[in-house]
C-alpha cells in the first residue's frame, strides 16, 4: 500500500523535557488516523514535529516517500502537507467567500464548491468571517487546510470548543472529506469516542511514547490502553 505520510523515530525535546519519544506513524491516502492520549501526552508536540513548526530532535518525516524533515512549513504547504490550527487562523473583515477564493487561487484548488458543500458552508459564504458562529469558523479553517488538494492534512483538535452535536458533525465532515478526496488525515482529539467512531487507525500516546497503535478494535482491546487510559469506560 502506498504511503502519503511516513514518520519514524520522531523525537522532540524542550530542553530537558522529552515531549515526543521515538514515535512512528504511517498513513496511506484516504486513511483517517487518530492520535489520542491524556493531557501532556505529546499530541500537539507530535503534530508540530510533523508539520515542521518545530525542529525534530531526532527522526525522519517523509511526504510521498520524499524526506521533508528539514523543509519549512511554507514548503510543506506548497507541496502537499496542510494543517489546521486550534486557534482559528485568519479571520478578519473578509467574507467567507473572499477568504476561501483567495486561498483557492493561491493553492490552485479546482473544486472549491465541493469543499464548501462538504463542510456545509454555503449558507455563510457572504457573511464576514469574524462575525459567524465559532463552529462555522472552525469549518472555514478546515476548508482552508483542504484547499489545493494536499495529500496530507494534520488536524489538531478541530472539535475543540464545539458542542457535542457540532463536534459529531465535524467528525462526520472530516471522515467524508478524507475518503472523498483520498487524503491522509492525522486527527488529534480529546473526544476519544469520536475518534473510535470515525478513524481507521489510532495511535495512543502516553508520556510522549506510543502506548498502542492499530485499528480502533485493536486499540480498544489493548491491555495497556485499558489500564492507563480508557479505565473502566472501556
Ligand atoms: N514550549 C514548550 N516548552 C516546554 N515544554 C513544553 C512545551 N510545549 C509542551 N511542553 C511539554 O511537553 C509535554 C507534551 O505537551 P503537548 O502540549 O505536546 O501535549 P498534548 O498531548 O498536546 O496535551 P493536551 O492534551 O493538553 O493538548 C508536556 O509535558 C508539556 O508540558
Ligand atoms: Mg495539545
Amino acid at each position: 500500500m502506498s504511503t502519503a505520510l511516513q514518520a519514524t523515530g520522531v523525537t522532540l525535546r524542550y530542553g530537558a523535557v522529552t515531549a515526543v519519544s521515538d514515535v512512528d506513524i504511517s498513513v496511506a491516502p484516504g486513511i483517517l488516523h487518530g492520535v489520542i492520549g491524556p493531557n501532556g501526552a505529546g499530541k500537539s508536540s507530535f503534530m508540530d514535529a510533523l508539520s515542521g513548526r518545530r525542529k525534530l530532535s531526532a527522526g525522519t518525516v517523509k511526504l510521498g516517500g520524499q524526506d521533508i524533515t528539514r523543509r519549512s512549513v511554507t514548503w510543506r504547504r506548497r507541496n502537499g502537507m496542510a494543517r489546521s490550527f486550534q486557534k482559528t487562523s485568519v479571520f478578519g473583515a473578509m467574507t467567507v467567500r473572499t477568504q476561501l477564493d483567495m486561498v483557492a487561487r493561491k493553492t490552485g484548488e479546482d473544486d472549491l464548491d465541493g469543499i464548501v458543500d462538504a463542510l456545509s458552508l454555503r449558507p455563510y459564504l457572504d457573511e464576514v468571517c469574524s462575525s459567524i458562529a465559532y463552529g462555522h469558523q472552525r469549518r472555514v479553517d478546515i476548508a482552508m487546510a483542504l484547499l489545493g488538494r494536499p495529500t496530507v492534512v494534520l488536524l489538531d483538535e478541530p472539535g475543540a470548543g464545539l458542542s457535542v452535536e457540532e463536534s459529531a458533525q465535524m467528525f462526520d465532515h472530516i471522515r467524508a472529506l478524507c475518503t472523498d478526496r483520498d487524503v491522509a488525515v492525522v486527527l488529534v482529539e480529546h473526544d476519544v469516542e469520536g475518534v473510535f467512531r470515525v478513524c481507521d487507525e489510532i495511535t495512543v500516546l502516553n508520556l510522549g511514547a506510543v502506548l498502542a497503535s492499530g485499528t480502533p478494535a485493536e486499540v480498544r482491546a489493548h491491555p495497556d490502553v485499558i489500564e492507563a487510559y480508557l479505565g473502566s469506560e472501556a
